[in-house]
């Protein structure tokens, strides 16, 4: 029976196929407001700022290759069962070959109506479409008829697929954790959801706050911490 690995990702293990991080310096976030191009708030205040920004997302993944962190994650399945849970909202995981990918956060090459996926209608995704590496602006429409906004669980918005994350787990012999600062809930609390006697493993040059002494630090990039991490649990 193979065993089962959790591997909740944030943006460092994309990091060295070019796409920035958040918080780092340079980060996302040091050249944009995300309370004003992620937010629910943002998204009324000006519909146009936060389809450019995703616009731009998508362009930038479109130059974007995996890395071969993506890449020894997804060949982890030749020998796990292999649940990847990411903040990410690029698609990178699926282009390295991952087959079981959860985004707590959305996708970036994806779309919907700004009336859909959220509590009226339980969050349903029949409505969502990928456009790929294309653009979004405003007065562009779903078939509803409704302003098609981007698929990204924006900040002040419920995450859902927060349970089936927890589920996932705390059913995983190990759990690994791949470049992320841990500072959004309910992401950033996941790991205490890890089996008392599942081994915890985290990948990140830099210090993250853990509140967790059995997590084993490998204190790398993400490609060289997962050639370490895969031959220490081929071992
Ligand atoms: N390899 C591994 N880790 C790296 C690398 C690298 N090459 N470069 C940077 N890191 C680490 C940083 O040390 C940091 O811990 O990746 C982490 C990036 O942290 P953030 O920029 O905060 O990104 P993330 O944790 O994914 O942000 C979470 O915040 O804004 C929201 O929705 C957004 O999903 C995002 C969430």
């Amino acid at each position: 029976m193979k065993k089962r690995i959790a591997v909740l990702t944030g943006a460092g293990v994309s990091a060295e196929s070019g796409l920035g991080t958040y918080r780092d310096n340079g980060g996302l976030w040091d050249n944009y407001d995300p309370m004003e191009v992620a937010s629910i708030q943002g998204w009324y205040r000006n519909r146009s700022k936060v389809l450019e920004f995703y616009n731009m997302q998508r362009a930038k993944l479109a130059d974007a290759r995996p890395n071969a962190a993506h890449i020894a994650i997804a060949e982890l399945e030749k020998d796990f069962i292999v649940d990847v849970i990411t903040q990410n909202v690029d698609n990178l995981h699926e282009r390295a070959g991952s087959t079981h990918v959860v985004h707590l956060h959305g996708e970036a090459t994806k779309v919907r109506p700004e009336n859909c996926c959220n509590d009226d209608d339980g969050f349903s995704e029949k409505t969502v479409f990928d456009i790929g590496y294309g653009e979004v602006h405003l007065g562009d429409k779903a078939p509803n008829g409704v302003q098609l906004r981007p698929h990204i669980v924006f900040f002040g918005e419920a995450v859902p697929k927060l349970e089936e994350a927890i589920e996932l787990v705390a059913k995983a012999d190990i759990l690994l954790i791949v470049g992320t600062s841990l500072s959004v809930y309910p992401a950033a609390g996941l790991y205490r959801y890890a089996r008392a006697d599942a081994p915890v493993y985290l990948i990140d040059p830099a210090d993250v706050p853990l509140f967790d002494n059995r997590i084993v630090h490998i204190r790398k990039v993400a490609t060289e911490g997962m050639a370490e991490f895969v031959a220490t649990v081929r071992a």
